[in-house]
């Protein structure tokens, strides 16, 4: 059973059509890039995929218990923690646990009660599963990844700029290691180094993700698949990956009244084994180069 299985989805906004009928699916281990040119409706697909919006019409199905980190750069955030300790609360429930096991050792020093050192023992262990005392150290180098070293560990999410603000709910988004990972155009605020951190992470990361970029140069280095959403006629996308390929066919421009009306068609294709193969249209290709 795929992680996502996204079927039979029409969404428009007012006068514009955006997709009618679209699916695909996301399984295990695949790193799918999402493709289109401007407006074309992208970051919408996610926001339905993470059921922010409805669409008009399909079916959005989640494998149960799954955990999924996506970066929204519009989300609430704490203003008023330093940065440290917002990326501390990825693991809240962790930091909770540590400060309770303080506080029973505190009672245990005045009382002596025994009763007290069994939910001690629980309570170490659950820290020690969850690698509690190496959290720091992840953040740490979390931080310096994304260079978010540069801001300064004390300074308020609430100060920091778009850009930091953007960097920071990765990086807390990336600590939380999720099942799967939305991403909707995460190289816009990193600069070349960060993007090299934030490729090498993905490419050790052992769920799936879910990528919109612009930026093909990256696309390339982190997925294994592409969707393209697209506007018009007859624009065709096929791109294999080790295991599968995903073969795109846009609907025809079929509105009389000018609208844009799209389909997405995606089409598994089983078999293909080796290296990466990418076969573009040229289409493709034009599309990629004009964004
Ligand atoms: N809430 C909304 N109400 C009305 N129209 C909307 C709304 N959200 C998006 N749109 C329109 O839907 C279309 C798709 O928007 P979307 O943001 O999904 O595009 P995109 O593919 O992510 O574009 P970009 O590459 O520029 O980020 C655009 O024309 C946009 O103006
Ligand atoms: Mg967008």
């Amino acid at each position: 059973m795929p992680l996502l299985e996204v079927s039979d989805l029409s969404m428009s906004f007012a006068e514009k059509d955006l997709y009618q009928d679209a699916e695909f699916q996301l399984e295990k281990g695949d790193h799918m890039g999402i493709v289109g040119q401007n407006g074309v409706g992208k970051s919408t697909l996610i926001k339905i995929i993470t059921g922010s919006i409805l669409p008009l019409s399909g079916n959005v199905k989640w494998q149960k218990n799954i955990k999924i980190g996506y970066l929204d750069q519009y989300a609430d955030v704490e203003e008023d923690l330093t940065l440290t300790d917002f990326l501390r609360t990825a693991f809240a429930d962790m930091y909770e646990k540590n400060r309770q096991l303080t506080k029973i050792y505190e009672d245990y020093a005045e009382t002596g009660d025994d009763k007290l050192m069994e939910r001690a023992g629980q309570l170490q262990d659950d820290l020690d599963a969850g690698n509690f005392y190496e959290l720091d150290t992840e953040i740490e180098q979390t931080i310096v990844g994304l260079g978010l070293d540069s801001i300064g560990r004390d300074h308020l999410v609430g100060k920091m700029s778009g850009g930091q603000r953007s960097k920071a709910i990765l990086a807390k988004m990336l600590l939380a290691n999720p099942d799967v990972i939305l991403l909707d155009e995460p190289t816009n605020y990193l600069d070349t180094a960060q993007i090299d951190w934030l490729v090498e992470y993905i490419n050790s990361f052992k769920g799936a993700v879910l990528v919109v970029s612009h930026d093909y140069d990256f696309l390339e280095q982190i997925t294994n698949c592409i969707i393209n959403v697209a506007f018009g006629k007859s624009l065709s996308i096929v791109v294999a990956s080790k295991k599968q390929c995903v073969n795109v066919k846009s609907a025809k421009s079929s509105n009389k009244n000018n609208l844009i009306s799209n389909k997405l068609k995606l089409k598994k294709l089983n078999g293909l084994s080796g290296r990466i193969k990418l076969v573009l249209s040229q289409q493709w290709l034009n599309l990629v180069r004009r964004n």
